[in-house]
């Protein structure tokens, strides 16, 4: 679809990977909702977009919360277009820690806000894009996920993640399968390292050890360049049940 005039609603976009998405999506004259837990952040990307951004706070694993924010994004900003999941948080631990085995109520927490919450947020906005008018070619929506590399070779410590992750690039398929019906596409894109937020704790010896795994270019990615990615996947027809790794060519290992 024309990556122009839509509305889209993006998970997880005050910080990070999906607040450089909001910010490129309306300075291409989109519109977006942000569902959020934090909202300072969202505040200031509001002062910057204008009457184009609007956000909802929001839990992405409460289905009560979801469905407000996609109802506030269809009186404000009109009929869905998109759907970008971004919300998500890492944690980390052994299998087997040093005094006890991993924490039950971590795992569950990982899984429940990247995986149950991705999936909340996909099922509520589908059944609102089906009510969007189709364009010429039939298509009414398309909903990119944000997988990891971390779904294929995720390091000691990620088990909770990597199971998480790696839910959110199987169920990409199935779920093109099923919406290709209603003229809505299904992507998902696995980042290799990107700087935001989520990596800025990470100590300058960690960081450069991270970057001298990276083939080319040796860096950690720029959250521009998920965005601009992201663009793409909404302009591109033919992307649709598929999962893109956007990564350097970095493959991590086990530490
Ligand atoms: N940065 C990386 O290197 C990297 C690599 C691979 C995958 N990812 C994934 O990309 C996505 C975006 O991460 P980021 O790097 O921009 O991190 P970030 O911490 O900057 O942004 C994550 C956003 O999710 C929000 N969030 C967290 N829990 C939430 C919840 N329960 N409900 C609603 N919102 C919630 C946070 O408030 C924050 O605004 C995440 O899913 C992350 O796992 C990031």
């Amino acid at each position: 679809m024309q990556v122009k005039d839509r509305s889209f609603l993006i998970t997880g976009g005050s910080s990070g990977l999906g607040a450089a998405c909001a910010t490129s999506l309306v300075a291409n004259g989109n519109r977006v909702m942000i569902a959020d837990v934090n909202c300072e952040a969202a505040e200031q990307l509001i002062g910057e977009g204008g009457s184009k951004i609007a956000f909802k706070q929001t839990d992405v694993r409460n289905a009560t919360e979801m469905q407000s924010a996609i109802e506030a994004s269809l009186d404000i900003h009109g009929p869905l277009h998109g759907l970008i999941t971004c919300a998500g948080i890492l944690r980390g631990a052994r299998i087997i820690g040093r005094d006890t085995p991993h924490d039950l109520e971590l795992f569950r927490e990982i899984i429940d806000v990247n995986l149950v919450g991705t999936f909340n947020a996909m099922r509520l906005a589908a059944e609102a894009m089906v009510r969007t008018e189709p364009d010429q070619e039939g298509e009414r929506g398309v909903i990119i996920t944000t997988s990891s590399i971390a779904s294929w070779e995720a390091q000691i410590g990620q088990a909770a993640y990597a199971a998480a992750k790696g839910g959110v690039a199987s169920m990409t398929l199935p779920a093109a399968r099923e919406l290709g019906q209603h003229g809505i596409r299904v992507v998902s894109i696995a980042p290799g390292i990107f700087a935001t937020p989520m990596m800025a704790e990470v100590t300058p010896a960690i960081r450069s050890s991270l970057e001298s795994q990276i083939p080319f270019p040796q860096r950690f990615g720029e959250p521009s360049e998920f965005a601009h990615l992201v663009e793409h996947i909404i302009g591109n027809r033919m992307l649709n049940g598929t999962v893109i790794r956007l990564d350097a060519a970095v493959r991590m290992g086990p530490k």
